[in-house]
Parts: C-alpha cells; sequence; structure tokens
C-alpha cells in the first residue's frame, strides 16, 4: 500500500515513515528541503537498510504532483509538510497562508483526480487557543487562533472537513498534535531546527552540547505548581505510530467520505522546571537555565484528553519523557561528533 509522505524528510515526517515501513506499507518521500536535511534520508537509509523512494519537489508545485500521482498508485497521504515557526508566521503572514493553504488545496484537488481515498493531515493542539476546561477533548471549541500559522491549521482542517461534507469522495483524519519531542532510540535521526531553536527540547539538548550559553525558562509566575507553563509532551516515535493507525483507521471505513479529529498526546502535563529536570536527571547532565520573562503568546497550561485516540483507534503513548529526553540527547550529541568529523 504505497503512501505519500509530504515532508518525509522531516522531524514527524522522517519518524513516520520508519513506522510505515515496519507496519508494512510503502512509503514514497516528497520533501523539496526547505526546512529540512538530506541528511535525513541518509538517517533513514541506516535505519532501514535500503533506500526509500523519494521525490525532491515542492507540495505547491501542481506539475510536479501531478507527475508523481501519475507514476506511483497512492493509497494514501500524510500531509506533513508545511512551514512552522510562530514568530515567523507573525512576521510573514502571507507566506505562511500561500504556503500551507496552498499545499493542501492542491494535494486534495489531485488526490480527488487520482481517486486516492486516505488523508491524514497534520495539525495541531494549537487551534484549542487556552482552554477554559483541561484536559482538552477533541469537543472543546477552538479559539481564534495566535498566530497566522496557528489559523493555517485550524483553516486547512476546515478546508478538509468541508470537502468532505461535500460528497469528497476522500476520507480524513486530522492528528491534533501535542508537543512533539525526543528522536529514533538508534540516535540515526531527529530534530534538526534551523537557527536558534525555538522549541524547548532542542534548545535543552543544544545547551546541554554548548552550544548555547544558557536556557531561559519563558515565566515563572504562572498558575501551576512550580510558576512554569504545562505541556504535554508526546514522543516522535509514538507519534509517528499513530500515523500509522489512522491509515488503518481510514482504510478500513467503508463510506467514502469521512472525517475526524484525534487529540495525539500522553494525556499527562508536565512542567518547564519538570522537564528540565527530568532531562538532567535520566542524561546525569547539569544544566544552565535561569527563569526570565513570559514569551508573548504561550498559553498557560495545556494537555490532552486522550480517550478519543486510545478507544477509536487503538492507539497509545507508549515511551515515557524519561525516554524520549535520552533519546533527543543521544540524536545531538550524535550531531555534534558528526560536525566535528565534517569539520577536521
Ligand atoms: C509551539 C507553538 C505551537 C506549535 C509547536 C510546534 C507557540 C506559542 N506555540 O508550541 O503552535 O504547534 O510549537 O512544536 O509558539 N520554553 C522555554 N524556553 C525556551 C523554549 C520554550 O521556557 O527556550 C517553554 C515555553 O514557554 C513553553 C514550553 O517551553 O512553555 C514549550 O515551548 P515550545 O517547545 O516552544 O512549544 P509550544 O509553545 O507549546
Amino acid at each position: 500500500m504505497k503512501i505519500l509522505v509530504t515532508g518525509g524528510a522531516g522531524f514527524i515526517g522522517s519518524h513516520t515513515v520508519v513506522e510505515l515501513l515496519n507496519a508494512g506499507f510503502e512509503p514514497v518521500i516528497i520533501d523539496n528541503f526547505s526546512n529540512s536535511n538530506r541528511s535525513a534520508l541518509a538517517g533513514l537509509r541506516q535505519i532501514l537498510n535500503h533506500d526509500v523512494p523519494f521525490y525532491e519537489a515542492d507540495c505547491n508545485d501542481a506539475e510536479a504532483l501531478n507527475a508523481i500521482f501519475e507514476k506511483e498508485n497512492f493509497r494514501g497521504v500524510i500531509h506533513f509538510a508545511a512551514h512552522k515557526a510562530v514568530g515567523e508566521s507573525v512576521a510573514k503572514p502571507l507566506m505562511y497562508y500561500r504556503n500551507n493553504l496552498d499545499s493542501t488545496l492542491l494535494l486534495l484537488e489531485t488526490m480527488q483526480r487520482y481517486g486516492v481515498p486516505n488523508l491524514v493531515f497534520s495539525s495541531s493542539c494549537t487551534v484549542y487557543g487556552q482552554p477554559e476546561h483541561l484536559p482538552v477533548t477533541e469537543e472543546t471549541p477552538r479559539l481564534p487562533a495566535q498566530s497566522p500559522y496557528g489559523n493555517t491549521k485550524a483553516i486547512c482542517e476546515d478546508i478538509i472537513r468541508d470537502t468532505v461534507k461535500a460528497g469528497g469522495p476522500v476520507k480524513s483524519i486530522a492528528l491534533r498534535y501535542f508537543n512533539p519531542m525526543g528522536a529514533h532510540p538508534s540516535g540515526l535521526i531527529g530534530e534538526l531546527p534551523l537557527g536558534v531553536p525555538g522549541n524547548l527540547v532542542p534548545f535543552i539538548t543544544q545547551t546541554a552540547a554548548g552550544i548555547r550559553e544558557k536556557l531561559t525558562v519563558h515565566g515563572g509566575d504562572y498558575d501551576t505548581v512550580d510558576g512554569t507553563c504545562i505541556r504535554d509532551y508526546i514522543h516522535v516515535v509514538d507519534l509517528a505510530k499513530a500515523h500509522v493507525q489512522a491509515l488503518r483507521l481510514l482504510d478500513s471505513r467503508e463510506e467514502t467520505s469521512y472525517y475526524d479529529v484525534f487529540n495525539v498526546g500522553t494525556g499527562n502535563g508536565q512542567t518547564v522546571l519538570e522537564l528540565i529536570q527530568t532531562f538532567e536527571k535520566v542524561n546525569n547532565i547539569k544544566l544552565n537555565y535561569s527563569i526570565g520573562p513570559r514569551r508573548p503568546g504561550d498559553v498557560e497550561k495545556i494537555y490532552a484528553q486522550v480517550d478519543k485516540v486510545n478507544n477509536v483507534m487503538g492507539w497509545r503513548a507508549e515511551k515515557t519523557l524519561a525516554e524520549g529526553l535520552q533519546d533527543a540527547w543521544r540524536w545531538e550529541q550524535n550531531l555534534q561528533l558528526k560536525n566535528s568529523i565534517v569539520s577536521e
């Protein structure tokens, strides 16, 4: 069963390629390397002992997409490819709307043209904003997005929902990720942020590696147990497996049009300080950090209710926060080793 993985060289995409192959699917990657690196393909080759079919192309290139769909007989698409930096999206909204909306529209049109039935869409818990009640369920109302990036996720969900409502024919699941972290336990693929990382875990591993002098904890006066924000950190390998389950569910549905949304998290909330302490403990490292001011746009606390994904999709998070932080650190150390060999 051939599955097109857009953004398959990226962080979540590359881990999903591994899990698709483990589950007997045939992933085909399309990536333009706008926010990923060719080294991910080398990492995949090492893990899998063979090359994964790959096209270097942009998901906004209609001709390229047509040619690929013409050649391959896809059973489904997992759409990861998107711009995803919150701050950049505030500065360059048109770039975000153009890229993230166009690619989703074009994929849906191309899927319809070639009769490809199944779409898994990469959405985010950012669509909930700061919910009134925790944990958040899929019934929790979405709030107006805090950033153009967040808005593209909400709009793409709506585009897919409306397409399905109109009779598709397409079956689709939007997965609302909480905070992905960690790396493949082999240490061969992981997160590769361009420039200064905005996300917490890569900032921690880069600080531990000495690339960043100090981690600033954004705010210590929130209404939480230790004053720092709460998030639901989900191991990227678990998250990758949720995509496999989503595809299985889509393929098992007999109707031709179907749409649903699922939270993908652990169901547990962790504060920033708890995460730092766990990192220090499991990796036996002292981290240089201090508490700074709040980051504008941050929500105080959010974590998932995962009953729906557990019960309907038969998926649950298996890996612990400690494993994720060990894997992320192993990956960072391997990266530094590779970089030092290259520069010698
Ligand atoms: C962010 C995005 C979210 C996106 C997700 C992708 C915002 C407001 N949200 O989520 O839309 O889907 O990334 O992964 O940007 N922190 C520090 N110091 C740092 C970095 C982060 O204290 O140097 C804290 C943050 O304040 C937050 C937590 O760590 O409390 C997690 O931050 P981050 O990894 O950036 O994820 P989110 O903000 O939850």
